[in-house]
């Protein structure tokens, strides 16, 4: 198929638009670059520069190539930055999001796969269904639940079929490919950061959490098993004409485990400095993935939390300024 990825610069768009390569599928990414790299847009990709919100280059791009789908992973991404300055986060996560609907039904495209997120649950002691109360505790998750009922309209509106993944904690790295967000606010490459004496220490945001350790538990899944999400969903959208999915692994590991383990993994100390509740965190966000397991038969690889540390720790080790040379 011919695919065009908005985000593909990024962290998960660029994986999965690997994947896609490999799967033998044509890949045009379409991104501003404005937290992602250029280096991270795999070889045989096709590559255009531009930022969603430029209505001429959106529709010349979209309409230069007969694309057969969309999978949109353009957003930003911090939960905690969307409490400071919600409007960056409706402005590009919502109104972006909308403009790109938009425009590929203009351009007669029909399959669309949306980068949803777990942070439009509530919080629950129990895994995450699809079915669990909605209940977003920040604006970041509440950009995502509009952009979903949005494209539920243009289903009943164009005959716009989509999927709407709702990702958990996205971990992990492959050969050359791995995170890089500047600045990086993602548990695990903080961690890895000190490791590496980039930084001094992990600032842990509550410890009285009603969890087991009093801090945060959260499901990460690697972005092997993300990409892996897209190509089925992306296969899937032929037959069936909405799918929402949560992708995750199904296991939670509190804050302090990870550190714990990212102690074991690099052999370095990590020193955390305990800190108050951040605003829009919730306590526990752990997916019930049995939903794309049963219907697509997708099952995540890398669930185990000392392989994703070590994937991650060697994507650090080797490119320690991430993309950047220097
Ligand atoms: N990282 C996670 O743990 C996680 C969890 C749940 C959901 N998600 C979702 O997955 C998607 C990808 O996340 P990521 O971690 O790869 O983030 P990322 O920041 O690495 O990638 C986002 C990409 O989108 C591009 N972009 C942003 N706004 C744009 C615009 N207006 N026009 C063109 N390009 C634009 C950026 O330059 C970047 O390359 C996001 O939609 C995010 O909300 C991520």
């Amino acid at each position: 198929m011919n695919i065009f990825i908005s985000g593909g610069a990024g962290y998960i768009g660029s994986a999965t638009a690997e994947a896609l390569i490999n799967a033998g599928h044509s890949v045009t990414v379409y991104d501003s670059l404005v937290t992602g790299h250029r280096a991270a847009v795999p070889e045989g990709a096709k590559f255009i520069h531009a930022n969603l919100d430029d209505s001429h280059a959106l529709a010349e791009a979209l309409t230069s190539n007969k694309f057969d789908a969309i999978m949109h992973f353009a957003a930003f991404i911090e939960a905690g930055e969307s409490m400071r300055d919600p409007g960056k986060f409706f402005r590009n996560n919502f109104t972006n999001s909308l403009k790109l609907m938009e425009t590929a039904v203009q351009a007669g495209i029909k399959k669309l796969v949306f980068s949803s997120t777990a942070a439009v649950y509530q919080s629950s002691e129990t895994p995450l269904t699809e079915d669990s109360p909605i209940g977003p505790t920040n604006v970041y998750g509440h950009t995502k639940l509009m952009t979903e009922q949005a494209l539920e309209w243009y289903r009943q509106i164009y005959g716009l079929h989509f999927a709407a993944l709702r990702y958990f904690n996205a971990c992990g790295a492959l050969p050359g490919r791995g995170e890089a967000h500047q600045p990086e606010s993602h548990l695990i490459p903080r961690v890895l950061q000190i490791a590496l004496g980039q930084a001094e220490s992990a600032t842990i945001f509550g410890t009285d959490y009603p969890t087991p350790d009093g801090t945060c538990i959260r499901d990460y899944i690697h972005i092997a098993d993300l990409a892996s999400a897209h190509i089925l969903a992306l296969g899937a959208l032929e037959e069936k004409d909405k799918m929402i999915y949560n992708i995750g692994s199904g296991s939670g590991f509190s804050v302090r485990e990870v550190i714990e383990t990212a102690r074991q993994v690099t052999g370095h100390a990590i020193p955390v400095i305990e800190a108050p509740r951040r605003p829009g965190d919730s306590a526990r966000l752990v997916a019930s993935p049995a939903k794309i397991m049963n219907e697509l038969g997708w099952k995540p690889t890398h669930t185990n939390m000392q392989e994703i540390l070590s994937s991650a720790w060697e994507w650090h080790t080797t490119h320690p300024h991430g993309y950047d040379s220097q």
